[in-house]
């Protein structure tokens, strides 16, 4: 029986990555996308989430979810991804529609409708995860698996904060509730995706496939690749949301990873958002992270490589 995922999102490069790595997936039954700000604001993540349900070609819901933190604004990160967060390539309309229901009502509903069976893949800010929490505190029971991307452990990050992540230093409080509430999280960090970068040169023998989402991604990439390249000098991809999607596609390709205690820093002046990684046991929280350091490489290239050939058929 087809896994069921539902994909919390900020689209966004590389959660366009992500997505179609899940609908790619022969054993995935992906039940919806709930959409959150972050990368950019909500009204373009929502537009960008309706692009790649018409690109899919199948009718999966898109959820109208929180278009700010619970607590204070932060940045986005259109400098990176295009300031409607798909490169300025201004789209035309896509032909999905967002449902009306809300992404914290969607999440709830659809996870005690399928209890122990839904693995939700978070590649956005908490907040939508947060709020679902705060009206179902029972839904870390209820759920198979919760995957996050987020955090940076050993403090190498990549937001003003120098030592916290986009994703959760974008909402810190609803970090908090989420990391407090689950007690298993399988958790990508920015460290680890720096781990599996790759060349350009790889990323465009894929979209050699020519299909229409290969045609589009390489169009939506371009103004992130020129980011990296003026940022780091380097032609490198980094997918961070692409490789939280390939540890919720296959936990048997994770080759290390560390069971640690990890907390949200909600008030330090310079480390806001931080997670910090009780690595040797040395409190009495549970260690409720799985910490993923190495994914099989060439699992993880096959894997993005598989969401740009041509879709199976549904
Ligand atoms: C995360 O932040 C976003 O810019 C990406 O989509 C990813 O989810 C990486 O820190
Ligand atoms: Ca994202």
């Amino acid at each position: 029986m087809a896994r069921k995922f539902i994909i919390d999102t900020d689209p966004g490069v590389d959660d366009a990555q992500a997505i179609l790595m899940a609908h790619a997936h022969p054993d995935v039954d992906l039940l919806g996308l709930s959409v959150v700000s972050g990368n950019v604001g909500l009204s373009h993540t929502l537009t960008n989430a309706c692009h790649l349900v018409d690109l899919m070609r199948e009718p999966v819901p898109v959820f109208p979810g929180c278009e700010r933190p619970l607590g204070p604004r932060g940045e986005d990160a259109a400098f990176v991804h295009g300031s409607d967060g798909f490169g300025d390539l201004s789209l035309p309309e896509p032909v999905a529609r967002p449902e009306v229901e809300q992404a914290a009502n969607a999440l709830v509903r659809l996870i005690n409708e399928h209890p122990g069976e839904i693995t939700v893949v978070a590649i956005g800010p908490l907040t939508n995860i947060a709020v679902a929490l705060l009206l179902d505190p029972q839904l870390p029971d209820k759920l198979d698996r919760l995957v996050v991307m987020g955090g940076a452990v050993t403090g190498k990050g990549n937001v003003s904060n120098i030592s916290a992540e986009f994703n959760i230093y974008s909402d810190p409080e609803a970090a908090a509730l989420v990391f407090e509430a689950f007690d298993q999280i399988d958790l990508v960090d920015w460290e680890a995706t720096m781990a599996h970068s790759y060349s350009f040169k790889v990323l465009d023998a894929w979209l050699a496939s020519g299909t229409d989402h290969a045609k589009l991604f390489d169009r939506v990439s371009q103004a992130i690749r020129k980011f990296v390249v003026s940022e780091h000098g380097e032609r490198l991809m980094r997918a961070a949301d692409a490789l939280a999607m390939a540890v919720a596609l296959e936990p048997q390709s994770i080759q290390a990873s560390s069971q640690c205690a990890v907390d949200i820093e909600l008030t330090g002046s310079l480390t806001r958002g931080q997670t910090v990684v009780d690595w040797d046991s040395r409190t009495s929280k549970q260690p409720q992270c799985r910490i993923v350091t190495a994914f099989d490489m060439d699992r993880f290239l096959h894997l993005n490589e598989q969401a740009f050939k041509p879709f199976r058929a549904s």
